[in-house]
C-alpha cells in the first residue's frame, strides 16, 4: 500500500513551505554548531530529490573551514562591488543589504553539478535538466533545514569559477549552488526583500494563464 497523507500532515507540509526562508548573516548564530549528523540529515534529503533519467549528477562539498570561507567570501565581496553599480537608483539600498552569511554560518556546503559522459535518458534534447535536477536537490535542502529549524542561504554573487578553484574543483563540474547553514536568532514571516520593500509578492492570478499565455 502507498503512503498517503491526512489532510493534517499537507497542512502541515504547507506551513512548512510558506515558513522557509533565505537566511543571511544578520540572522546565523556564529556561536551555536550545527552537528556532522544535522548536516548528513540534509545532505541525505538533497540526494532524495528527482533527477532527469535518474542521473543525480549532484556533488556535495561540506565546509567548516575558516580559510575556505574566508577565500569564498572575498569573491563574495568582489563580485558584490561589481554588482552594486548595475542598480542605477537602487545603488544605495543595494549595498545596504546584507546579502550573504558566509563566515556566519557554521557550515557552509557547495552543491556542484558533475555531467555524465554518456547521454542521459530526458536529457538528450535540453542539456540544462542535469542543473535543473540538482536545483531539485537544493530546495529538498532548504525544505529538510527549515523543518530542523536551521536556517539556509544561498549565496549567487560568487565568481564560480573562483569557487571551483578555492574546492579544487573537478574542471567539468559546475557550480550551482554556495549554501550558507546555520542555526538562527529568528526566521522571519516574510521574506527579507519584501520586508525591506526591495520587491513586492507576486499574485497567483498574475502568473498563470490558462491554455495560452
Ligand atoms: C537561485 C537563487 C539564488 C539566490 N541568491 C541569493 C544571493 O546571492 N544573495 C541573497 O541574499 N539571497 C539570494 N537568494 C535568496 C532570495 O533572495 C530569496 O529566496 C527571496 O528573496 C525570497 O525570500 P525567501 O527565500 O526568504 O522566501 C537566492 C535565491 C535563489 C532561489
Amino acid at each position: 500500500m502507498s503512503l498517503l497523507f491526512t489532510s493534517e500532515q499537507q497542512a502541515l507540509f504547507e506551513s512548512l513551505l510558506q515558513a522557509r526562508r533565505d537566511v543571511r548573516g544578520n540572522h546565523f548564530l556564529c556561536d551555536e554548531p550545527v552537528s556532522d549528523d544535522e548536516i548528513q540529515r540534509i545532505l541525505q534529503a538533497a540526494i532524495w530529490a528527482p533527477s532527469v533519467g535518474y542521473s543525480q549528477p549532484w556533488r556535495f562539498v561540506v565546509i567548516r573551514d575558516d580559510q575556505v570561507k574566508q577565500q569564498v567570501a572575498h569573491s563574495f565581496k568582489q563580485e558584490n562591488e561589481k554588482a552594486a553599480h548595475l542598480f542605477d537608483e537602487k545603488q544605495q539600498q543595494y549595498q545596504q543589504l546584507k546579502l550573504e552569511g558566509i563566515l556566519e554560518a557554521p557550515v557552509n556546503i557547495a552543491v556542484f553539478y558533475e555531467p555524465s559522459t554518456a547521454p542521459v535518458l530526458g536529457q538528450t534534447s535540453m542539456q540544462e535538466m542535469g542543473e535543473y535536477s540538482v536545483v531539485c536537490a537544493v530546495q529538498n535542502m532548504w525544505l529538510m533545514a527549515r523543518s530542523m529549524n536551521i536556517g539556509i542561504g544561498w549565496v549567487s554573487i560568487l565568481n564560480p569559477e573562483d569557487v571551483k578553484s578555492i574546492l579544487s574543483a573537478p574542471k567539468d563540474n559546475k557550480l550551482v549552488a554556495y549554501l550558507c547553514v546555520g542555526k538562527v536568532d529568528e526566521f522571519l514571516n516574510r521574506p527579507e526583500l519584501e520586508q525591506l520593500k526591495w520587491d513586492k509578492a507576486k499574485t497567483l492570478e498574475s502568473v498563470v494563464s490558462y491554455n495560452r499565455f
